[in-house]
């Protein structure tokens, strides 16, 4: 855990934001997003260094003040860890944004058992954990906002990425039943679930994932418009947004396409994005 860094020139504040995997890719874009709408943050990754490099850069930018939080998602006692630091620092959480996640490409039986179990952790356990720990008190000032960042991974069976894509039903799964039982409640808590596309970020490319994707860069979309699409609509009050008209028509389709239909297609599909990966 590190000091927050303060900022003097403050704009209207209109609450504190949390957002996990804050220092890259679109969870770097949702901080600019909220930022810019004058939330207060709270910056979650394992890279003390570049999350303190983005906090500098934000406050510079927007005159926020920003609290750096290292943590590993996959480890048990993150979730609780994150928590203790919230309230030593007598913050609340009006918006929480829970986008870190891990990918790995491939075929299950070769890949590391570990990394798999992470996955888990990071996309599933600490999701909901962070979400268990902080939604009780935006009930409790009748107001506030969650974002789980899920997938259109999340609408299909993907072969060499099947834990990933399981893992991302149940963020959207929970997230619509969440989010019918917040309605219900009359909480005043929103939650919303983002199914972005290929992204161009980090996790396309990175070759800590196992095999590459090689997904073309024009089919990918823009970290900043699939963040930007996320803020607007969970604050409009969207359950669920597909950013992108075309991906909203393949999703449509996809759905009425025979589940184990559509996971041979896709799998073909990586297969061949993928090159050889058939053994001998
Ligand atoms: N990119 C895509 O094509 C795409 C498509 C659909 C959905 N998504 C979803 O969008 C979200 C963001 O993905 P992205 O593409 O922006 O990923 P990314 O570029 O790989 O960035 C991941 C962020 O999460 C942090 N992180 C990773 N593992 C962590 C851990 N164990 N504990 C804490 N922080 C961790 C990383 O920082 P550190 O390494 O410093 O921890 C980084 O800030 C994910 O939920 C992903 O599933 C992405």
């Amino acid at each position: 855990m590190k000091s927050p860094l303060h900022h003097s020139a403050q704009p209207a504040r209109v609450g504190t934001a949390l957002v996990t995997g804050a220092s890259a890719g679109i969870g770097l874009e949702f901080c600019h997003a909220l930022a810019r709408r004058h939330y207060d943050l709270v910056l979650v990754a394992r890279n003390t260094q570049r999350l303190e490099t983005v906090a500098a850069m934000l406050q510079e930018r927007y005159g926020v003040t920003c609290h750096v939080v290292t943590a590993d998602l996959a480890n048990r006692q993150a979730a609780a860890d994150i928590d203790a630091f919230i309230e030593q620092r007598g913050l609340h959480i009006d918006f929480l944004v829970n986008n870190a996640a891990l990918l790995y490409n491939g075929y299950f039986h070769e890949l590391d058992r570990q990394a798999q179990e992470d996955l888990l952790a990071v996309n599933i356990v600490a999701l909901t954990a962070l979400t268990h720990r902080f939604l009780p008190g935006m009930i409790a000032r009748r107001h506030g906002h969650i974002l789980h960042v899920a997938s259109t991974a999340a609408w299909v069976a993907i072969p060499q990425q099947n834990v990933y894509a399981a893992s991302k039903a149940y963020v959207l799964s929970f997230s619509i039943a969440l989010a019918d039982e917040q309605r219900a409640w009359g909480s005043g808590v929103h939650i919303s679930a983002l199914c972005p596309s290929y992204t161009d970020t980090r996790m396309l490319d990175n070759p800590g994932q196992g095999r590459r994707l090689n997904i073309p860069r024009r089919l990918r979309l823009s970290a900043a418009s699939v963040a930007e699409a996320g803020i607007s609509a969970c604050l409009a009050g969207a359950v669920v947004t597909i950013p992108g008209r075309v991906h909203q028509v393949s999703m449509a389709l996809l759905q009425a396409t025979p589940r184990v239909l559509a996971a041979r297609l896709i799998g073909t599909c990586y297969r061949r994005l993928q090159g050889p990966t058939q053994p001998a």
